[in-house]
């Protein structure tokens, strides 16, 4: 392999063919004296050589001929080879001196003296490990095996992406597991009622965290109660999700300091006769009764046993995770009762009644209100909510987001605008994006931000021996 051109942080290699058998998302190191710089493979084409379309052509031409030239030097081969030579497109990711990465894009290695070898696993993982002292394995690149720690999940913004079935949900158990078994707190807002099954090994026996795994069923193990939610968080309620209007909402505010005043405590039943009974203008009285009985209808609320969810934190003692089943609810029900539980974290966390958290979210459009979302990296980040999002979709997600996001791990996409958009985030350039995500194979995906260090690595995500319950359902059963 030879060096071609270099331009910025952009290089280019000549190899011949089978010299290679490099893979988009592969570090090269390009050794010249002392310095050594460090290139990503992005892409690997033919070499354009002049007159190469004349020579193809003439070839074709003369095939079907089976023209046999005598050529006792074994020139056409050589002829051959060249026309099947590669070039290598690749990216600098800066020189490496006394084992840490510079960004120097101005040193130029020899074009003829360097020599150009692909970098060892444990190069590629020193350079891009960072001072954390709680690693999860992730799995294996170029041989080697490949963790990233924990702290570098703490405190941040974390976005998992990729299209349908490549194994975003998959990652997303082996962060939260490997976080809860180090202690942490993580709240699962699942969907599909995928993460329920955690606690259950592939062979039937418990798993690692089964005595950290409580799965919380809205409507059954999860019913919360009226004051527990508070005036705030029902008002929240009625506006965003129920669309209440704006005077019903006053009627309502008074309502309940009424209600609160007279039974010495607020309940939906309470909640519900008093609108029954009290002069209310008979739009107001419509509109406040539906809408209390669709509250009544989720099973949601429960003013008898209610469910506190502080001391179900606070229970769990060495790490946990809380799955919020959210699969079995209207999609009314989804939003109000995410809506609660935001609430009432951020409320919890901000009276230091719990410690800080994780929030697994996947699919969040379904659930989470537009106002949410800047919420989530501004405040709610302030108080110790780090989101974990998951999406198949990723425009569902504000490009802000992107901009913001600390780690992204992304597995395939070969559609063109789901790749543009996800570029627009601020680690890392539109090139690697588009180039590598495009050529990733199931299962494996390119982990951004700092994670890595800033230093982009594809990675084939390893197995996990737990009980999925993530596959999808089918008419037939079993595909084959
Ligand atoms: N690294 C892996 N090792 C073994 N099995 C895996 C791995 N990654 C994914 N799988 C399996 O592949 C299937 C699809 O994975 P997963 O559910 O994680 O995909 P997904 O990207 O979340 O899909 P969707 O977009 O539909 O939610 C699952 O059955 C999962 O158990
Ligand atoms: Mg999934």
């Amino acid at each position: 392999m030879k060096i071609l051109s270099k331009n910025g942080d952009k290089i280019e290699f000549l190899a011949a063919p089978g010299e290679d058998g490099l893979r988009r998302g592969d570090y090269v190191i390009v050794s010249d004296g002392g310095k050594k710089l460090l290139v990503q493979i992005l892409d690997v084409n033919y070499a354009e050589l002049p007159g190469i379309l004349e020579d193809t052509l003439r070839e074709l031409a003369s095939e079907p001929l089976s023209l046999k030239i005598f050529d006792p030097y074994d020139v056409g081969s050589i002829l051959t080879e060249l026309k099947d030579s590669r070039l290598i497109v690749g990216k600098v990711r800066g020189v490496v001196e006394d084992g840490s990465l510079r960004n120097d894009l101005l040193w130029l290695p020899s074009r003829l003296e360097s020599r150009i070898e692909r970098a060892s696993p444990e190069l590629i993982m020193e350079l891009s490990s960072s001072a954390g002292r709680r690693p999860i394995i992730i799995g294996e690149s170029m041989n080697g095996i490949i963790s990233i720690n924990a702290e570098d999940l703490d405190g941040r913004l974390t976005i998992i992406t990729g299209k349908k079935e490549t194994g975003k949900s998959h990652l997303a158990k082996i962060l939260i597991t490997s976080l809860a078994e180090y202690g942490a707190k993580v709240i699962a807002l699942d969907v599909n009622g995928e993460y329920i099954g955690l606690s259950m090994r592939i062979d039937g026996a418990l798993s690692d965290v089964a005595d950290k795994h409580v799965v919380l069923t809205p409507g059954e193990n999860f019913r919360v109660s009226m004051e527990d939610a508070g005036l705030a968080t029902i008002t929240d309620i009625l506006r965003y999700i129920l669309n209440t209007p704006a005077t019903s909402l006053r009627e309502f505010i008074r309502l309940w300091r009424l209600v609160k005043k007279v039974n010495g405590k607020v309940t939906l039943r309470g909640l519900i006769d008093a609108i029954g009974r009290v002069q209310l203008h008979e739009s107001v009285r419509d509109a406040l009764m539906s809408r209390l009985l669709s509250l009544e209808a989720t099973r949601f609320f429960d003013d008898e046993n209610p469910v506190k969810i502080d001391s179900m934190i606070n229970s769990v003692k060495e790490g946990g995770i809380f799955v919020i089943n959210l699969s079995k609810i209207s999609s009314h029900g989804r939003r109000i009762v995410v809506e609660y539980v935001l609430s009432k974290l951020s409320t919890l966390l901000r009276d230091g009644l719990i410690d800080p958290l994780f929030l697994l979210a996947e699919e969040a459009h379904l659930y989470l209100r537009e106002t949410y979302w800047d919420d989530l990296i501004t405040r709610m980040r302030h108080i110790g909510i780090f989101p974990i999002l998951v999406t198949n979709q990723p425009d569902t997600i504000p490009e802000t987001i992107y901009r913001q996001a600390d780690n992204i791990f992304l597995f395939n996409f070969t559609n063109e605008s789901d790749l543009n958009y996800i570029s627009k985030t601020a680690r890392i350039d539109s090139d690697t994006v588009k180039l590598i995500a495009k050529a990733l194979p199931p299962r494996h995906c390119l982990m951004i931000g700092r994670i890595v260090n800033d230093l982009p690595i594809v990675v084939k995500v390893r197995e996990m021996p737990l009980k999925m319950l993530g596959e999808t359902k089918l008419v037939f059963g079993l595909r084959g």
